[in-house]
């Protein structure tokens, strides 16, 4: 039996599926993962000069004009097929998704994401006092690099507005942590696209295997987590997925 076979009939069965992604969800959209390639975000540009608050309060124009060119890059990235294979699998199962991932593919793709552990690009908030910016950003069109940008200022308070991403160092959400954690009671997980690297996101499958979910890591290399999963399936997200719901839904 393949390995989509043997998966199908265990979500089949369990009537559910967890599933936890990563960058790796969107490579296959043209969105840079982080790390492991020559043109990674992370080989490009230091996380360190613009994913933490000391950053930001250092040289904001800088890490707002990155965060805006990766807005741009996300809003004309497409969802792939295995983004659209999660969204019709969910017609026929209960699909609960918990993401790494800052951008909206799964949601432009037609799922609903239980949990953005490490927050959104476009859910924008005051630095400073917090509230939500609920103001339209000026579209963007695709920039070949970032270029500084002065962020736009919160309406209540004069703020500078940031991105609602997670930053080195911050804490997750607890709200989404929790919906995360909810997700690894399951009778399956599959783990898509991610390094495995980043804790806590990367805690969730071996919660997931605690509670006694048979856990598939779809990667095409292998990961620090292929040692601790069921199954390693070196496939693609775009790969694996669509085969996933062709034998699930044949
Ligand atoms: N399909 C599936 N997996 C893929 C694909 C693909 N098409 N292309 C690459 N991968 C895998 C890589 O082999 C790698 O294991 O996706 C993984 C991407 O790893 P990272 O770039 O480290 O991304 P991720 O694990 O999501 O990073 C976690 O780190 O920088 C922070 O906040 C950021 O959420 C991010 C977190």
């Amino acid at each position: 039996m393949s390995v989509a076979a043997d998966l199908a009939r265990r979500i089949a069965d369990a009537g559910a599926v967890s599933v936890l992604t990563g960058a790796g969800m969107s490579a296959e959209s043209g969105i840079p993962t982080f790390r492991g390639t020559h043109d990674s975000l992370w080989s490009t540009f230091d996380p360190m000069a613009l994913a933490t608050e000391t950053a930001w309060r250092t040289d904001r124009d800088l890490v707002w004009g990155w965060y805006r060119w990766r807005m741009a890059l996300v809003a004309q990235a497409p969802p792939n097929a295995g983004h659209r294979a999660l969204a019709a699998l969910a017609q026929h199962v209960d699909v609960r998704i918990a993401t790494q991932n800052v951008d909206d593919l799964h949601e432009r793709a037609g799922s609903v994401v239980d949990a953005h552990v490490h927050g959104s690009l476009f859910a924008l908030r005051c630095f400073e006092c917090g509230r939500a910016h609920e103001a339209p950003l000026d579209a963007m069109e695709p920039q070949a690099a970032p270029l500084r940008a002065a962020p736009p200022f919160c309406a209540y308070c004069d703020g500078d507005v940031r991105p609602g991403v997670v930053w080195f160092g911050e804490a997750l959400p607890e709200d989404a942590w929790q919906r995360a954690v909810a997700t690894t009671h399951c009778a399956v997980m599959l783990v898509v696209g991610t390094s495995g690297l980043v804790q806590p996101a990367a805690s969730l499958p071996l919660l997931a295997r605690r509670h006694g979910a048979y856990v598939v890591e779809l990667n095409p290399a292998r990961s620090a987590l292929s040692d601790a999963v069921d199954l390693h399936w070196p496939v693609t997200a775009a790969e694996g997925l669509p085969l996933l719901q062709a034998a699930l839904t044949t």
